[in-house]
This record gives structure tokens, sequence and C-alpha cells, in this order.
């Protein structure tokens, strides 16, 4: 079994981060959530993975490499634009051969994992699989309805007037029966070939689409607080780690990783809280459920529920709570009014009177 990872398309919804990053590189507890789901891949005995990526994904490259890291073969399969998730398919045609495989779409973050789906995938072997979980906005998804035995009987994508609450996960397991209906489908009025249109077609023809229900999922369809939210359910499971070091003066409260080359000093840190490679932490209180990336200063600061991505500046500033500050940023107190801003496109300020 093989595995297809969609790491090209373009990031919109979560702006102002993603205008300078790949949204499949918006770390949670400071690890990308790209590499979550390699890992899951990983996990479930899959070592050889086909990754979709834009012609210009350096980025992602980097990050990735040949997947030595994740125990991983990655091969890199480009795609000229983002024409859909079925387009995709096409694209991996060549790579994926005769071979079931996966398809994981990058952005998606699945907290269980997707060893036990992969294994009843390869025991049953339906035609396809999906993963469903309830949502309270439907029209940001995929729709699957069911009839009354539970039998998947069409699917929607990002329907108007959604026929119900279960979305589809990004998380597909397809037996090389796909490739018929992708190669079948035409696009759709908003331009793509849609997976769910391939998914139809395949039931239409009478092929056997196996639903299993999901929870613990998330993916960014919008905004600042839900990847907050994830933030905090991953940061939940951390287990305490310090390799960096931390002075007397500090204290350590719940599970703190504090990565090698960070320094802890003069400080109160709450977790779960996870303190990236080389930041250092000064005259500050952190936490709880908060994440500071590597190579980062925070200094005579309070912050808490907050993500924080490298190289960020945050000097005598505070209680900063449910912030999401970008790479590089400064946060920080004029000597004098008036508040001095400088932002990136798309970016939110919000100022206490
Ligand atoms: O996340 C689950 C949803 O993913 C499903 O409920 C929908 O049925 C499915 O169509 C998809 O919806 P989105 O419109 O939200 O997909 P998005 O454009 O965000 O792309 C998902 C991932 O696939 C993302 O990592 C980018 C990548 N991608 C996307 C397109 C359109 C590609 O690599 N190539 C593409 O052409």
């Amino acid at each position: 079994m093989k595995a297809l990872v969609l790491a090209g398309g373009s990031g919109t919804r979560l702006r102002p981060l993603t205008h300078s990053s790949a949204k499949q590189l918006v770390p949670v507890a400071n690890k990308p959530v790209l590499f979550y789901g390699l890992e899951s891949i990983a996990e479930a005995g899959i070592t050889e993975v086909g990754l979709i990526v834009n012609p210009e994904a350096q980025e992602i490259r980097a990050a990735v490499g040949d997947g030595e890291r994740f125990s991983l073969n990655v091969t890199y399969l480009v795609q000229e634009a983002p024409l859909g998730l079925a387009h995709a398919v096409r694209v991996a045609r060549d790579f994926l051969g005769d071979d079931d495989f996966v398809m994981y779409l990058g952005d998606n973050f699945v907290v269980s994992g997707i060893t036990d789906l992969v294994d009843a995938f390869r025991a049953e072997r339906p035609d396809a699989g999906i993963l469903l979980t309830k949502v309270s906005d439907p029209t940001a998804f995929g729709v699957a309805e069911l009839n009354t035995e539970g039998h998947v009987v069409a699917l929607e994508e990002k329907p108007a007037h959604p026929r119900s609450d279960l979305a589809l996960v990004g998380v597909y397991l397809f037996t090389p029966a796909v490739h018929e209906a992708v190669a079948a489908i035409t696009p759709s009025a908003r331009g793509e070939l849609e997976i769910t249109d391939a998914l139809q077609w395949l039931i239409d023809h009478g092929r056997t689409v196996r639903s299993t229900h999901i929870t613990g999922y998330w993916k960014d369809t919008g905004n600042a607080s839900d990847m907050l939210e994830v933030n905090r359910s991953v940061l939940d499971t951390l287990a305490a780690r310090v390799e960096g070091t931390v002075d007397a003066a500090s204290e350590l409260i719940g599970p703190v990783v504090v990565e090698a080359g960070a320094m802890v000093i003069r400080s109160r840190v709450e977790g779960p809280v996870a303190i990236g490679a080389g930041t250092v932490v000064q005259d500050s209180r952190i936490g709880p459920h908060t994440s500071i990336g590597p190579a980062c200063t925070v200094a005579d600061s309070s912050i808490r529920y907050s993500i924080v991505l490298n190289n960020a500046r945050i000097e005598g500033a505070g209680p900063l709570c449910s912030c999401l500050i970008g790479r590089y940023a400064t946060v920080a107190p004029a000597a004098t009014a008036p508040h001095c801003l400088i932002l990136g496109d798309h970016s939110e300020v919000w100022l206490s009177p």
C-alpha cells in the first residue's frame, strides 16, 4: 500500500501566516501539521509516499527532504496548478501504479492517527473508504448522505444546503478502481476535479464506498481560534522533557518541553507549554497551553493560550492571551504614545482601551 499526500494548493484561510509559508507547515505544538500526517502514515506501516507539491515548493521540500526522518521514502510529484484533489490523483497515476493507497490531505489533522483505518481497509478491501465526522458548518466541506442502513448514497462538495452534518475528513482509502473514476469526471462549478465526484462516480457504478465515523479531527476551516484550540488539545498530550537549560530562579509546573539550546531564566512556565530550540525566555510568565517556536525571545512578558512562531520577539508585553504571532514578528511597548504598528496583510490587532 502507498500513500499520496497532498501539499499543493494555496492557503487563503490561515492568512496572514500563509502569505509567507505553506499552510501544511503551520505548526501545531511546534510541529508542522504535515508532519503529523506523515508520522501517522509511517505508523500505519506504509513507507512509499508520493507528495503532491506546487512547482515552487522549496519550503516543503526543505522541511520533509527525502522522508528518512519519518522512516518514509518520499517521491515529489509536481502539480502545475491546484486543479483539484482528483486531479492530484491523475498526476500521481504512474507513481501509484496498481497499488491500493491512502490519500491524505496535508492540512488535515486526525488526532487518533490512521493505523486502525488502514488495517480495516486492508482486511475488507472495499473499492474505497472514506472518513466522516460531524461538523457544525458542513457548507465548508464535502458532505455525505447515508441511507437508513448507514451506507453512503450521495456526496456533495461544499453544498449550500447540506443534506447532513457529516463532513468528509481529508483521509481517503482507495483501490486502483479510483483511477477509472478520476479519468471519467469533469471539473466542478469551481473549476476543480473533485474527489467527491470521483467517489460519487464509484457509487453510481455499483462500487462499494465504505464510511467510518471518527472524532478528534481538525482542519483549517478558518480562523485563529480553531488553530489555538487544536494546539491546545495537542499540548494536552505533551510529556515533560527538558533538553535546554532552566535556571534555579525559574519554576516549571506540569508538562513543559524545553528543547535543546533553549534557556528559561527567572521565569514561571505553567504547562502544557512547548518552548522551541534556541528560544530564550527571561523574566516572563508563560502558559498554560502555549507553544513558543524556535529561536524566539520572550522577555519581561506574560503570554498564555497562544502560538508563537519561530524567531518572534516579545519584550515587555502582556498579558497576552489567545495570540497567534507569526515568524520574525515583534511585540514590544512603544516608549511614548501613539502606538506604532507595522502589520502584514490580513493581520489583526486587538488593543485594549
Ligand atoms: O479537509 C477536508 C475537505 O478537503 C473535504 O471535506 C472536501 O470534500 C475536500 O474537497 C477538501 O476540501 P478543501 O476545499 O478544503 O480542500 P483544500 O483546497 O483545502 O485542499 C486540501 C489539501 O490538498 C491542501 O493541503 C492543499 C492540497 N491540494 C488542494 C488542491 C485543490 C493539492 O495538493 N492540490 C489541489 O489541486
